[in-house]
């Protein structure tokens, strides 16, 4: 038996082979969950766990998990992320952390070594929430935070059913969720920030997860000529979007401080050069560290749009995509990220995680820590997201040596 050594190249060759999959111009990805690509990108990453020997299972959501026996039975130390991806994903967002825990595995196959408690794989089910809301479904439902029921029954913009397409995709695996209990929970990932790489430091052991809170907001007006129509008898339901995308910018300078606040999707109906809107749909996409400040955000954002909409004479539907609150992780989780990472004589930091993650939901369950690596230029869900490999391998590292320290623990 050997200390175990990652072998680098075969993670960076797994990454690049995985980004083949689902490739758009500029070297970044688009799988959003359950669609063709995913399917696409899910085969080759279960074929890779076959290939390792690992017995592979796939819970009814979809969550897939590669479990390495260890010499006992009993609870798994659990790795993984997501393999799904915005439709202008990179290509490590998700993908490091799941491929760099099939390489710890490979890793202890080439040492020979059996931990004392087995090793878990996972990837779950539509992570990013890009096509259906809420995200970190998957891991939610596993930690039972939402039915399966409902979950299933999400749909797309196309009226798509979540449990139709894991059908579909042939996804809709037998495992109930939740079955496999973690002992622990450990999750590599990009930053996908600027924290790290503006302070010059190469390991975060991250805290926690900020608070999120998705909503879509529909606006009713009345379509009418753009020409015959004067101003005073318009109900311009793209006018009130227009105006609450402005101020979602102002409420992020009044409140200051953590607080972020994101319109992302905006559609307009008829969509037509010459009539006034009749509706607009936009998302809102508001995070803050703090709950009691993410609440005062939501206030202040919904009390000017029903305003807004009121003051056009407009109707106003307001629904909640997804709502999570700030997470902390376990003391001892990040204590032992920052004491594996100066053994290995890195630079680390404690950082709150602005991006949700799988992870969150696993606290629910076990002691979960994170483990991140900068994004150069803070650039992610972006096909120019970058980090640099000496830091991939910094972070697979303490990955391994933490995913031992729990395993034997
Ligand atoms: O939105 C997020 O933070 C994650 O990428 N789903
Ligand atoms: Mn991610
Ligand atoms: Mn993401």
């Amino acid at each position: 038996m050997s200390a175990p050594a990652l072998d680098f190249t075969h993670l960076h060759a797994a990454i690049a082979d995985l980004a083949r999959v689902g490739a758009i111009d500029g070297g970044g990805c688009a799988r959003l969950a359950l669609t063709d690509e995913d399917k696409e990108g899910r085969d080759l990453v279960m074929s890779w766990m076959r290939a390792q020997g690992l017995a592979v299972h796939t819970d009814a959501i979809g969550n897939v998990f590669a479990v390495r026996a260890g010499r006992e039975d009993g609870e798994p130390v659990m790795t993984g992320s997501h393999i799904d991806t915005v439709r202008t994903g990179g290509r490590f967002d998700g993908n490091l952390g799941v491929l760099a825990g099939l390489e710890v595995c490979r890793a202890l196959d080439t040492a020979g070594i059996t931990t004392r408690r087995p090793i878990c794989v996972a990837f779950f089910t539509n992570e990013e929430g890009a096509r259906f809301q809420p995200d970190m479904m998957g891991s939610l439902v596993h930690a039972g935070g939402v039915s399966l029921q409902d979950a299933w029954a999400a749909t797309d913009s196309e009226g798509k059913r979540v449990g139709d397409e894991l059908q579909r995709i042939g996804y809709r695996g037998a495992m109930t969720p939740g079955t496999i209990r973690p002992h622990a929970y450990v999750e590599l990932h990009i930053e996908q920030g600027p924290v790290l790489e503006e302070a010059g430091i190469t390991i975060g052991a991250v805290t926690g997860v900020q608070g999120i809170s998705w909503t879509e907001v529909v606006v009713s007006g009345t379509s009418a000529h753009a020409g015959t129509t004067p101003m005073r008898l318009r109900h311009d339901a793209g006018y009130v979007a227009g105006l609450c995308s402005t101020y979602a910018r102002q409420l992020t300078k009044d409140m200051g401080g953590a607080q972020v606040a994101t319109i992302g999707a905006i559609e307009l109906r008829p969509n037509l050069i010459n009539v006034i809107a009749n509706r607009a749909r936009f998302t809102l996409d508001l995070r803050n560290t703090d709950e009691a400040l993410l609440k005062e955000a939501e206030r202040r954002a919904f009390a000017f749009i029903d305003a807004a909409a009121r003051a056009e004479g407009c109707v106003v539907e307001r629904r909640t995509l997804a709502r999570f609150e700030p997470v902390e992780f376990a003391p001892d989780m990040i204590d032992r990220v920052e004491r594996l990472a100066r053994a290995h004589g890195r630079s680390v930091m404690r950082l709150p995680s602005g991006a949700g993650h799988d992870a969150q939901m696993m606290a629910r369950l076990c002691p979960t820590g994170m483990i991140f690596v900068p994004s150069v230029r803070g650039l992610s869900h972006n096909v120019a997201e970058f980090t640099h490999p000496g830091d991939i391998e910094a972070g697979a590292v303490i990955l391994l040596d933490l995913m031992l320290e729990l395993a034997e623990s």
